[in-house]
């Protein structure tokens, strides 16, 4: 079912008299049905909260939540029709895994539930869990009964905060794929909150940055990859992140300043009329790690690491006491120490406002 906030706030009271914590402002966002969205963000950016307001669990400050055509935000959890997987697991512990599983489907689960419960126990790999308690299980056991206890159960909107968090990352990575396709098969709409953007990119269909309570920008993987909405996303969403070099704008191209703020001289980088960039402005030119490239163009850098990763190599190189990371998928031949040649086609630069970071253009070429 679809779910839109419109400008959710939320503000709890400071402790002791002090300032109220503004853990989330004014957040818009549409999930369409059947969409799978992720809440990407640092630690305390606000995602758990906005999870909780739309669960219930806390009120909004202001904005409105409207779930299945109908407004939620002052219904009580248990009339909202959201099943949630918290990320402190919760399961009741006089209950066996089975029991806690089942319990959200109460009695109507009947047969058909009992199946259900067995097919999503055995999909998380907990099936020969299923009789013990939950204080006889290991977190990340504990974290797929709560994962479980909430995909079985039949609701408009299905709530996963960090539900695979506790688990090692090769478990992590086959978990996704079966969570995502057990998702799609049972037609369920999903919110799932990530610190981990590859966890994100492998299951959300639509992904909302956010940082310190805002929502930064909102799309696809690939939107966010190719058109980031300012320098936050572009430097956060991306491993490595994107380089950023402030320069000065003016015609046909830039001026790049080295790392005392100052314009180097001689660091110059044409830009295609394509990307415009206000003559005189102050900017920053974004360049993904991918697109750097080493060995030709008209920068002078030294080499400063030179990593080897089994399938690609990282390359750090310094340009005007700027520290610029390169990936290449083929072993580059560059010592540690030794000066090297490195630029971009201007198809590949991006270019950001310095002082708000919005961004201003990006190259023609997609990722
Ligand atoms: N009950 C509360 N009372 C006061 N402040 C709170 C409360 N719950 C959360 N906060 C604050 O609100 C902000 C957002 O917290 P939230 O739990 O939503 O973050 P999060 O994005 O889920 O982080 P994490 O990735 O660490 O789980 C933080 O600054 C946090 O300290
Ligand atoms: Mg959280």
């Amino acid at each position: 079912m679809s779910l839109d906030l419109q400008a959710v706030s939320k503000a709890y009271p400071g402790r002791r008299g002090g300032a109220p914590v503004q853990a989330v402002r004014e957040l818009s966002l549409a999930v369409e049905p059947g969409e799978i969205v992720a809440l990407l963000g640092s630690s305390g950016c606000g995602k758990t909260s906005t999870l909780r307001m739309v669960a219930g669990f806390e009120a909004v400050s202001s904005g409105s939540i409207t779930l299945a055509g109908k407004r939620i935000e002052a219904l009580p959890p248990a009339r909202r029709g959201v099943a949630m997987a918290f990320e402190g697991y919760a399961l009741y512990p006089p209950l066996t895994v089975r029991e806690n599983i089942a319990f959200g489907l109460g009695n109507r689960g009947g047969e058909a539930g009992r199946r259900r419960v067995a097919e999503v126990a055995e999909l998380l790999g907990i099936a020969p869990l299923m009789d013990r308690k939950p204080a006889a299980l290991s977190g990340g056991e504990q974290q797929r009964a709560g994962l479980a206890r909430a995909l079985v159960r039949d609701a408009h909107l299905h709530l996963l905060d960090e539900p695979m968090g506790q688990l090692e990352p090769q478990l992590r990575a086959v978990l996704r794929g079966r969570v995502k396709a057990l998702v799609k098969q049972r037609g369920l709409t999903a919110v799932l909150v990530t610190h981990d953007q590859a966890e994100a990119h492998a299951m959300a269909d639509r992904i909302a940055v956010m940082e310190a309570g805002e929502l930064q920008q909102f799309g696809p993987a690939a939107a966010l990859r190719d058109a980031p909405a300012n320098l936050f996303v572009a430097t956060f969403f991306g491993e490595p992140p994107m380089n950023a070099v402030p320069a000065i704008a003016e015609p046909g191209g830039l001026r790049l300043r080295g790392a005392d703020g100052e314009v180097a001289p001689g660091w110059r980088q044409d830009l295609p009329a394509a990307v415009p960039a206000p003559a005189g402005g102050e900017v920053v030119l974004g360049v993904r790690p991918g697109r750097l490239r080493l060995g030709e163009g008209p920068w002078r850098g030294i080499v400063v690491s030179n990593q080897w990763l089994g399938d690609q190599a990282h390359v750090a190189v310094e340009v005007c006491g700027r520290l610029l990371v390169a990936v290449s998928l083929a072993r580059v031949p560059a010592r540690v120490g030794e000066a090297i040649a490195l630029g971009l086609d201007p198809a590949d630069a991006h270019l950001f406002d310095a002082g708000s970071g919005r961004a201003l253009a990006h190259g023609a070429r997609r990722a």
